[in-house]
Formats: structure tokens, sequence, C-alpha cells
């Protein structure tokens, strides 16, 4: 994240003694990247953020994952996953994942416990409800269309109000804005289709008393249940340039023109092996023989998931998809839009549609949760027909 802040109180220069009113010293961390070569922030604490007293064995939840063969273009309905009582941390329900990326849902209804993923960064996308996400760092206020970016060891805790359901992106390294729009020196450039003024951060500390207190830390060799000497919410003050943000769907600017675009002026975020792009409503293309709808293509280099989250998504017409479906369409598999969908768009002027996409450059591979909700007609959706097969009786 390249924008500078400052939230609550800090010295005027770093690494000088900073003192509490009993005049013991603010314990001072730098939360850094890229060992100390990359963005950081200067947090003060008014307890050690070193004092644990126990430390036992977190055992996560193992998900069954099966590769994606035979190959196949794949359909989830995620509103068809249980809904129960859960929480955003326990209760993420994995759909698809490879050594770079996790990708999983969740429709959560109770507060999380204190938690940190130490493997990279979280950008979890809320389809709807709103929730209260408390961090080291202060508080963000979150709810639908929010993508909630949260650093690679960020303790934090979801706190939802009601029920909010969770599209969660977990990275195996760190989820930043794409270069291309940034300067030089990191300011969002005029090409950009967001800038400054669209990140919401933390704006005030969030102190919270407290002893003996659960943290659980998802690490590179596993799960580990960690209990602080005290609340790890004691931060006074921090600046820099590492700290949650939240960017919502809706001020993403979409770029147009007269004949189709490419993904990429989708893109949002960037991560290690994969993006994060949005489609959002906007006026088609204006050229006199135009054709809205996407042409067939082959990503030769990149798997291809759609999260759909609203409006009306002309190109997969007739497929089955509805709001909450997921689609994969994966590396050696030509795809497009459904029979029809190319001459129905013609003349068209604008579109309603919301959708989350992820592209990854290694293969997915399939969760159960995904298993547990797939549409296993959606493969043969293009032709309208299936020969024979184990599951032809499914369509
Ligand atoms: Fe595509």
């Amino acid at each position: 994240m390249p924008y500078y802040r400052a939230v609550g109180r800090i010295p005027h220069k770093r690494h000088t003694q900073f003192r509490r009113s009993d005049g013991g010293l603010y314990a001072e961390e730098l939360m850094g990247t890229e060992g100390f070569s990359s963005e950081a922030a200067l947090l003060y604490h008014e307890g050690l953020p070193t004092a644990i007293v126990d430390a036992q064995d977190w055992a996560m939840p193992t998900a069954v994952i099966l590769p994606n063969h035979p190959l196949k273009p794949r359909h989830f309905t995620t509103h068809k996953l249980d809904a129960g009582s859960a929480d955003a941390v326990t209760g993420r329900q994995l759909l698809l994942a490879n050594r770079d990326v996790r990708i999983s849902y969740a429709v959560v209804d109770a507060p999380s416990p204190l938690y940190r993923n130490a493997i990279g960064d979280e950008c979890v996308y809320v389809e709807s409800g709103e929730a209260v996400v408390e961090t080291v760092f202060g508080a963000l206020m979150v709810g639908q269309g929010d993508y909630v970016v949260l650093p690679t060891s960020t303790t934090h805790r979801w706190v939802p109000d009601g029920e909010a359901r969770l599209f969660i992106v977990e990275a195996a390294g760190h989820i930043a804005p794409p270069a291309r729009y940034l300067t030089k020196r990191g300011q969002f450039n005029e090409f950009s289709p967001y800038c400054e003024r669209d990140l919401r951060g933390p704006a005030e500390p969030l102190i919270v008393p407290g002893e003996d207190v659960e943290v659980l830390v998802r690490h590179r060799s596993g799960g580990t249940r960690f209990v602080y000497a005290r609340h790890p919410f004691d931060v006074v003050g921090w600046d820099g340039c590492l700290y949650p943000y939240a960017l919502n769907i809706a001020d993403f600017e979409p770029i147009t023109g007269r004949v189709h675009q490419p993904p990429p002026v989708h893109q949002t975020f960037a991560g290690p092996n994969f993006v994060i792009c949005s489609f959002v409503p906007r006026k088609f293309d204006y050229h006199p023989l135009s054709i809205p709808a996407p042409y067939n293509h082959a990503n030769v280099d990149s798997d291809e998931v759609i999260f759909y989250v609203g409006g009306d998504f002309m190109s997969r017409k007739g497929a089955g998809i509805e709001l909450g479906s997921v689609s994969l369409h994966p590396n050696g598999f030509t795809h497009g839009p459904q029979p029809g969908s190319v001459e129905a768009s013609i003349g068209k002027e604008a579109t309603d549609e919301w959708a989350v996409m992820v592209d990854t450059f290694r293969p997915l591979e399939l969760g159960e949760a995904a298993l547990a909700c797939e549409d296993t007609s959606y493969a043969w959706t293009w032709s309208g027909r299936r020969n024979g097969g184990p599951d032809s009786t499914t369509g």
C-alpha cells in the first residue's frame, strides 16, 4: 500500500523516547515487508507486543482438494452452501486453491476469534451484510461491495452486524494496486480507475483492555493458538504505508472504449501469481458495429474465476449463473459467451453487471465446498449436449 497515513499519537521522530503518562516507554513495533526494504508501519503499543504466555497447536480444518481433472469449466452455486452459525475465520469454506492463493466463501453471523494470517495478505470481498473489522491499526466499518485488504500478520477480528457473506482471497504474498496505476513515487496516476480518495483506512486507534487474550495465527508450518499477556489492541498511534484498508467496488471507475476492452482494464489488485478484477455497471462499446459481448478466449497462462455479485451477467445467459455463482474457466479450455449472447448484446447500450474476477497463473484445484455446490451441467451449456460419460444424467 503506497499511501502514507498517520493515526493517533506518535512521536515527532521515529525510534526516539515516547512515554506514557506513567513515565514508562511505549513499545515501538516496526511492521515491515520485504525485510526492512519495503512498505512498513511503526506502531506504538502500551504494552509489549512480544509478551506471550502460551502457544498451542491450532488444528485448522483440513479441506479436501482435488485437481480439476478431467479438465472442465465449472460452476459453483455458493448460496447453496450451509449458512449455519459461523465466523469469518473458522467458518471459511474452501472453494479453490493452489500454491499462490486460496479462495473461500463464508456466511457469518458471529464475531471471529482474534486472528492473523502470517502467510500472506487477505482480500475479503463483502458480498452482502455489514461488519466491523477490528485491527491493531483501528477499526474499519465495511459493507456490501467492499474489498477489505488485510496485510500479512495484521491481528484482527471480524464482528458482523447480522449475517454477512464473504468471498475470501488469501494470498501467499502481498496484494496491492497494480504497479501501472502508480507513479514511480507511489501516487495513483490519472490512468488508474481508483485513487487515494477511494481508500478507507482506520481513522483512530482502537484500545481494548484485557489479559490472557487468545490469538489464532495461520503460519507457514500450520496453525498456532497464542495467548498474549494483554490484549493486542493496545496501539495508541501508528504511521506508515502498511495498514488495512477498504475499497468499495462502486468506487471503481470503469474504462470503456469503442470496441470491447480486455479484462486488464478491470484490474483492481495484483498479488503474487494472480490478479483481482472488478466488473461494474458501464456503458457498452460505441463503435457503430461493435459487439459488446466478449469474444471467445483462451487465456493460455491462467485459470479464471468469476464471482457473480449483482445485476444481469449478459454473457452467461442460459448457463444457470445466479447471484453468488462462481465460475471457473481453466487454462486448457477456450471459453466464451453462452450461445445467443453475442447477437443479443448488439445494440445494447449499457450493462448493470457486478462481478469479481480472480485470474491465477497456476492451475486451481477444487475444495470440498466447491464440490458440494457444483452445478455439474455447466460444462455442456455451450453445446447444449452431453454424450455419455459418468455424469451424463446431470445434464
Ligand atoms: Fe474470460
